[in-house]
């Protein structure tokens, strides 16, 4: 495996199309998804500088009663540790099955701020059989980051997991 991230400059396209390969190579031996989540969130992070990259998983609530996210492998600041489904733009992803283009926090309805720096993010929903079993949150500081090209090569990363 490649241990070291070769250098992606270009076009968002570009740089989206350069990672994809490196990730299915990192990730190709690797069984457990947890080692898998660390490496794509760190991948992504070190060549896109995001906020914040990360995972939330659905797991059972403590209480038994229900499944709720809770953060998984991730790079950037202290996050919220859990969140509800349909709450935030997370949970709205967890609960509709997908992903989530948001191009100024403030104006999405019961967004949670783990972060005040937090103006823009894109959340895609990891579906295995049908069931949503995590998603890919990814924060950045500017607004309107997040486009089709990310929701496109996005969706195609986690598909990889
Ligand atoms: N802003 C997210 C919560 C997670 S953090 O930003 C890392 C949301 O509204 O779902």
């Amino acid at each position: 495996m490649a241990e070291q991230l070769n250098i992606i400059t270009g076009t968002k396209d570009e740089m989206y199309g350069a990672l994809l390969p490196q990730i299915r190579e990192v990730i190709a031996d690797e069984p457990d998804i947890i080692a898998n989540m660390a490496n794509v969130a760190a991948m992504l992070h070190e060549t896109f500088h995001f906020w914040w990259t990360g995972f939330y998983r659905v797991l059972p609530e403590r209480n038994g009663t229900g499944e709720i996210l809770v953060l998984g492998p991730f790079q950037g600041p202290l996050a919220c540790t859990r969140i509800r489904k349909g709450r935030g733009v997370c949970g709205t992803a967890w609960q509709e099955a997908c992903t989530q283009v948001v191009s100024d926090v403030e104006q999405f309805p019961g967004h949670i701020a783990c972060s005040s720096a937090s103006k823009s993010e894109i959340v895609v929903p990891l579906i295995k059989n049908g069931i949503v079993i995590a998603v890919l949150d990814i924060d950045s500081a500017a607004l309107n980051t997040f486009d089709e090209t990310d929701r496109l090569w996005l969706e195609r990363i986690v598909e990889l997991l």
